[in-house]
């Protein structure tokens, strides 16, 4: 059996570095080397003097201590850094999943949080929500899906694509659901801190649940992707031990200039938040606007958390064609959802970038100025 394309991935490879407007990003805003550094006086010279060596496997030792500030109960020793949250998923399913197992997982999804599970052998069931219901996942599916050998729950919140952020108490349910049956949950959090009212931030799963896996990133709520820093968090000893043996086939230990640089990030993280933030809450006062001039268009609600969302499109026209269209014509990139699996009708747009009003001024001149040529549907 051979591993399925990233779908996602595959149109960012074909796009990204040709389009000159990118409206579907999930990482905000970044920064350059030059002003991380800025944010601590003496990192400059400190940085330089970093060392070329190899380093722990674990992860810096300094770098494990900030990322224990950003949970409650874990300790460094329940901390693996990792090249990403990408080499997270990637380990963890290759050392926990079985051919004979059967994982639930949220859907639409981060497609790597289903994909591997499934190269591994694993049987599959899609735990699907629905734009109609406000994405909400509803807890007496997930009771029925539940078989003799379900060995995890895969969970993304704040999520990518929709944006869906549950509440609290909706987030316990699952804990209990998966306790008394003894799984995993495996719970990707990589946009967690980018909740727009801190009331509505979900504890980590790793600090709520004995047999919990978090996962977090310096990509997305940190607005670091170059640095390939992410991390697992868990206080399952075994879950550990097996992920370290496998990350010993995979990067071994991290790039040492990226875990210093990690450090500086999480150390200023409340300047970073603070700023992503800014820009995000500035972004969705015009998507706001621009969705309310065009509601016969698109269905759009905004979300509580994160950099994107996934609204969908009223008319009869696969989004893949229009969002085809949109590049060729405006030189605009928007996601759409067929990437996802996900029907064709919605895309997913991004709002932690700073040049959105430009990207947004682009989709509105399509809208006004052309008909599409591929279903002469006139905007
Ligand atoms: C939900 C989710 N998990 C994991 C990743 C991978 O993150 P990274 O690129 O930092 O490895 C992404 C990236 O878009 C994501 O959205």
């Amino acid at each position: 059996m051979s591993i399925a394309p990233f779908n996602l991935e595959r149109f960012y490879a074909r796009y990204e570095f040709e389009v000159p407007y990118i409206m579907c990003s999930s990482d905000p805003e970044s920064f350059s080397i030059e002003e991380l550094l800025s944010f601590e006086s003496g990192s400059i010279d400190e940085f330089k003097k970093q060392w070329l060596g190899y380093t722990e496997t674990k992860g810096n030792p300094k770098l494990r201590s900030e990322i224990t500030k950003l949970y409650k109960d874990i300790k460094e020793e329940n901390i693996i850094v990792h090249a990403g949250a990408e080499e997270v998923i990637f380990v963890f399913m290759n050392s926990m999943i079985n051919p004979d197992d059967h994982v639930i997982v949220h859907f639409p999804n981060y497609q790597s949080l289903e994909e591997i599970a499934r190269f591994k052998g694993a049987e599959i069931t899609r735990w699907e929500t629905k734009e109609e219901n406000d994405w909400e996942l509803d807890t007496e599916f997930l009771k029925k899906a539940i078989k003799k050998n379900t060995r995890c729950i895969i969970i993304n919140f704040p999520h990518n694509p929709t944006g869906y952020l549950p509440s609290k108490e909706k987030l316990n349910e699952i804990i209990e659901i998966a306790r008394k049956h003894n799984i995993y949950i495996f719970s990707d959090e990589v946009y967690r801190f980018l909740e727009y009212d801190n009331n509505d931030r979900l504890p980590a799963i790793c600090d709520l649940y004995e047999n919990g896996v978090s996962v977090g990133v310096m990509s997305k709520a940190f607005a670091l992707p170059g640095l390939r820093i992410g991390w697992v968090a868990t206080r399952n000893k075994e879950v550990l031990e097996k992920m370290a043996m496998f990350k010993d086939y995979t990067t071994i230990c991290s790039s040492a200039p990226s875990e210093y640089l990690a450090i500086i990030g999480l150390k200023n993280k409340e300047k970073i938040l603070k700023r992503n933030l800014g820009i995000i809450s500035e972004n969705l006062n015009k998507l706001n606007e621009f969705f309310n001039r065009h509601k016969s268009l698109f269905n759009w609600k905004k979300p509580k958390a994160g950099t994107i969302a996934f609204p969908s499109i009223k008319k009869e026209i696969n989004i893949e064609d229009f969002c085809l269209d949109l590049i060729n014509k405006k030189g605009l990139m928007l996601l759409p959802g067929t990437k996802y699996d996900f029907g064709t009708k919605n895309f997913r747009i991004g709002f932690g970038r700073k040049n959105l009003p430009l990207c947004l001024n682009k989709l509105e001149e399509y809208l006004v100025t052309s008909s599409s040529s591929i279903s002469k549907i006139r905007f």
